[in-house]
């Protein structure tokens, strides 16, 4: 039983900074710990009348759910068992009828690919302001998704926005600009929230998606707030006008009949700990540590991005002169584990109750890092990628087309039929149904370079 084993008797290393945000159950909320404390097995239960489930109008989960949604300010909230990604594809089926093109940015999640294909949705993907000092897509101003909604439009009419925010390494715009242009253009905006549970709990802290003015937004409960890997929440805002039959068709298209007790009480369990006073608290002491730390990498000269997420730290290796990935392989081995290494930068995660020693440790071995692995500073190449761009085929059609592997170098000009996305952080660099052009297959060859275990040197394209 190799994984029981793992779970078993794996040890903890000596910094976990990586997800689920409670960091290997420290900061899991508190009513969830005491139901793990009961005997084994007996919380499994099934959808019961007195339990209900999440499309269930009575029982315990569909108070929970209202209550939830009473504490958020939102008009309804649906618990997930399928993570963010399952909310995601549920919102996008609700939102859009199969053919409907909708916008989403280059920095999406695969999991809303995924939706678009299951919902037959034509893709529309928005290019980003990019930071070649780091590699990272940046969030788009309200000026910039102006022009692309007019650019979008300019080519036929849209269903929806949706918009990524935070970040995987916590950068956040000016959402609630953002949410205005989408609605100004009469289109309802589904929010990637995965990463921002904890938004507007805290001053230092951006207001969340729905105090910015999202119709639906998405949240993981176990990477900003301490509940189990897959329990989510689809969060409708106050004034949105989508109709609770359509999410909740969709929500019933996607589901398991089983849904699991256990992740619907860490559902409940998360967001009720998150927003009460005892959350705010154990958050208000994360941020205060985040920011101890921070000041301490800083004064020792270490690079750090400017994120508006504090419990997100991510080092800007390239400015050392070595990239992310490199800098993650290293620190693993000594006992280090961050959670998102990317060419430029190595993100950790410092979780809902920062580990023990942290002060300490990282900031020690941070600088053995650097003194090991220091170079000249790298920069990267912006992704040649228009404003807007739609692939020349349907996803579903260019995804289970009859291809051929091409080296990529001998890529352009064909049809892409596979998406070409290292994970994490799971973003696609490449969609099916694409067309690769000279620019693009020459910038793959350089990902490729920068990706060494993730993008293998083929590409299935299309057979035309
Ligand atoms: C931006 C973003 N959205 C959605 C998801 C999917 O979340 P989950 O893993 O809860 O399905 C992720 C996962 O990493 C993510 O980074």
């Amino acid at each position: 039983m190799p994984l029981l084993s793992q779970l078993l008797t794996g040890r903890r290393p000596p910094l976990a900074l990586h997800l689920p945000a409670h960091g290997r159950g420290r900061g899991l909320a508190e009513g969830l710990r005491a139901l793990l404390r009961r005997p084994p097995g007996s919380w499994d239960l099934p959808e019961l009348p007195e339990i209900g489930g999440p499309l269930e109008p009575e029982g315990a989960v569909a108070e929970s759910q209202r209550a939830c949604a009473d504490l958020l300010g939102a008009q309804r909230c649906w618990f997930g068992v399928n993570g963010a990604s399952g909310l995601l594809q549920a919102a996008l089926l609700a939102l859009a009828q199969p053919g409907d093109r909708v916008l989403l940015p280059r920095n999406l999640h695969r999991s809303l690919l995924h939706g678009c294909l299951l919902a037959q949705l034509r893709p529309v993907l928005f290019d980003l302001p990019f930071d070649p000092a780091s590699g990272l897509w940046l969030p788009p101003s309200p000026e910039h998704l102006e022009r692309v909604i007019t650019a979008a439009l300019a080519q036929g009419p849209l269903a929806a926005v949706v918009l990524v925010s935070p970040s995987y390494q916590g950068l956040v715009g000016d959402l609630s600009g953002l949410i205005a242009v989408a609605h100004r253009h009469g289109l309802p905006v589904l929010l990637d929230e995965a990463h921002g549970a904890h938004l507007g709990l805290d001053p230092r802290l951006p207001p969340g998606g729905l105090a910015c003015g999202a119709d639906l937004v998405v949240q993981s409960l176990q990477k900003a707030a301490g509940g189990l890997a897959q329990s989510a929440a689809l969060l409708q805002g106050p004034g949105s006008t989508i109709a609770a039959e359509a999410i909740e068709r969709a929500l019933l298209w996607l589901q398991s009949s089983s849904p699991s007790a256990l992740l619907l009480a860490s559902s409940e369990a998360a967001l009720l700990e998150l927003h009460s006073p005892r959350g705010r608290r154990r958050l208000r002491q994360a941020l205060d540590q985040a920011e101890r730390l921070r000041r301490r990498l800083t004064a020792l000269g270490l690079p750090l991005l400017e994120t508006q997420d504090p419990l997100r730290l991510v080092l800007h290796c390239a400015a050392m002169g070595f990239s992310g990935l490199e800098a993650d392989a290293w620190l693993m081995e000594r006992g280090v584990v961050a959670e998102l290494p990317e060419p430029g930068c190595l993100t950790f995660c410092l979780g809902m109750i920062p580990p023990r020693g942290l002060q300490r440790r990282l900031p020690r071995r941070l600088l053995e890092l650097r003194a090991a692995l220091a170079g000249p500073a790298l920069r990267f190449e912006r992704p040649p990628l228009p404003l807007v761009a739609e692939p020349e085929r349907p996803l579903g059609q260019a995804w289970r087309g009859r291809s051929e592997p091409v080296p990529l170098e001998q890529a352009a000009g064909r049809l892409a039929a596979e998406p070409l996305c290292p994970y994490p952080p799971g973003i696609p660099l490449l969609i099916p149904g694409e067309r690769i052009d000279g620019p693009r297959a020459q910038w793959l060859q350089e990902q490729r370079q920068l990706w060494p275990d993730q993008i293998a040197d083929t590409v299935k394209v299309l057979i035309e």
